[in-house]
């Protein structure tokens, strides 16, 4: 069966994966919070990109700066006068609409425009638009022939044809207002006073940190071009219509690394050696290949300084969407800071003798975004024989080792037997010292291990009669995905974790 967005949403309130922010006061819209499996997940996604890209390599460090930054910055960056999305307002309603995301297209019949109609932008925009049109052309008794309709977003309409759309939220034309620029920074004060003065914001990203300690990070961490900085944390943006889960939130965490090159260095060649470490990376946490693409930003979209972005997208149930973006920045952020500080932002460049201001190749990466990649991904179900032997449904979470949020559980077969839970809840106390392990004596032995197969446990040992009455010491060892069975000892159990959860 096709994962969906309603099994993933229901999957991961039930387990304690995710739950909506402030559920007993009806949500708040666009904020999330993780569950104690959630959490697990989470940071283990998180462990694994800074192992992978700071502790394992030479040529990128770390860095944690503050949420709220100089107002300064994001005047310098351009997020003040730039970081916007175009809104437009239903009058009647007071709904809000992404323009981009709300489509439009007339009702031509016999080559006459007769009427507008509108839909939210899904899956199937265009096809909601023509069954609109459709409906259109009945309730008004018009004949003639329907032309298939034309999608285009609110960003291209003419003033005239805006009078003439029906809002989406109303049905009726007339009520919505021309596209506007709506920044979507949140604002703060500093301090006791409430004035122009005092505002600040939340960060939109957590890239301009990087920028800002350049040259302290230079100064003090005996780095060389080319180098990187990297940075996990929360960033905030006030999303018009945050959507789709925890795909698009307005307080979500962030994984960016700006990678500083060398003015002259071949920085294609350098963007396209970062574009395959990230697609390798997510590999390596699980996703299979074939839900990856990517996506070239056209030239003409680009921000003028900007030499080339490339998207690693993911086919989520809801469409192929961005997952991480790569840029190639040039050197804008660091001119624009040093211009807007007084504080020259150049390089000495021992090799070449040359002082520059260096150039920048910057991986984004949502970590909720990967969060919700993995969920998707890892979502199964199948069938697999109950206590009597009868087939029944059952739902696998195939998550990689490197990421599950408990890597082994330990059953003792019977709860009432001592010497097997002894022997189990020392196996138990051994293994947590190191992973993340369960320990579970609740219940018939296949309910346990379709608890653990729908959180995504790849290991489950049981302590049985074998274990105490048998030479060996050997549990049996159930592994997730292929429901087989093998028995193990404790030594062969520790190097088997060892190896794939690293
Ligand atoms: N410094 C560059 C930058 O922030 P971005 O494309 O705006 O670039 C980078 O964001 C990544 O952050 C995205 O690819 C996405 O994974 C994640 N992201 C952005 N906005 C998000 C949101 N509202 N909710 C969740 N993740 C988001």
């Amino acid at each position: 069966a096709e994962t969906t967005m309603d099994n993933l949403v229901a999957l991961a309130k039930r387990r304690g994966f995710v739950f909506q922010s402030s559920e007993i006061y009806g949500g708040l819209n666009g904020f999330f919070d993780y569950g104690p499996l959630g959490v697990e997940l989470k940071k283990n996604i998180r462990d694994c990109w800074w192992n992978d890209m700071v502790r394992r390599r030479d040529d990128v460090v770390g860095l944690e700066s503050s949420i709220i930054m100089h107002p300064k910055v994001w005047e310098a960056s351009g997020h003040v006068a730039g970081f916007t999305d175009p809104l437009i307002d239903c009058k009647v309603s007071k709904q809000r609409f992404r323009a981009d995301q709300l489509f439009f297209a007339p009702v031509v019949v016999d080559d006459k425009t007769v009427g507008y109609v509108s839909a939210l932008e899904s899956e199937n925009t265009t096809g909601e638009l023509q069954a609109a049109a459709e409906n259109f052309k009945r309730k008004k008794a018009i004949q003639g022939q329907l032309a298939p309709v034309v999608a285009k977003d609110m960003t291209e309409a003419k003033p005239e044809e805006i009078a003439l759309i029906p809002s989406p939220a109303t049905g009726e034309p007339g009520s919505l207002t021309p596209p506007r620029a709506f920044n979507m920074m949140f604002e703060t004060y500093v301090g006791p006073m409430r004035d122009s003065s005092a505002v600040a914001y939340l960060r939109p990203e957590t890239a301009q940190g990087m920028f800002v300690d350049f040259k302290n990070v230079v100064d003090t961490g005996r780095v060389k071009l080319p180098f990187g900085i990297a940075q996990i944390g929360k960033s905030f943006r006030n999303e018009i219509t945050p959507r789709n889960f925890i795909f698009r939130s307005r307080e979500f965490e962030q994984m960016e690394m700006e990678y500083f090159i060398h003015e002259d260095a071949d920085w294609a060649k350098c963007h396209q050696e970062w574009i395959d470490w990230c697609r390798n990376w997510l590999i390596s946490i699980g996703l299979p290949e074939s839900h990856l693409s990517f996506f070239s930003h056209p030239k003409e979209k680009l921000a003028f300084y900007s030499k080339g972005t490339v998207d690693i997208m993911f086919k989520y149930p809801f469409g192929v969407q961005e997952l991480w973006g790569i840029a190639a920045r040039g050197n804008y952020d660091l001119n624009q800071h040093a211009q807007a500080s007084g504080k020259s932002q150049e390089y000495f460049d021992e090799p070449s003798k040359k002082r520059f201001v260096p150039h920048v190749i910057e991986p984004a990466v949502g970590v909720d975004r990967i969060f919700l990649a993995v969920l998707c991904a890892a979502y199964t179900e199948d069938e697999a024989p109950d206590e009597k032997g009868k087939m029944e449904k059952r739902i696998v979470l195939k998550l990689s080792p490197r990421i599950a949020p408990v890597k082994v559980a330990v059953l003792p077969l019977l709860k009432n037997k001592e010497q097997l839970t002894q022997r189990a809840k020392a196996l138990y106390a051994k293994l947590k010292r190191k992973y993340a392990a369960f320990y579970d004596d609740g219940g018939a032995i296949g309910r346990r291990y379709r608890r653990q197969d729908e959180i995504g446990t790849p290991w489950c040992v049981t302590i049985d009669f074998d274990t105490i009455e048998k030479p060996g010491d050997t549990f049996t060892l159930r592994e997730r995905d292929s429901m087989k069975q093998s028995r193990i000892t404790e030594a062969e159990l520790f190097a088997l974790l060892d190896e794939k959860v690293y």
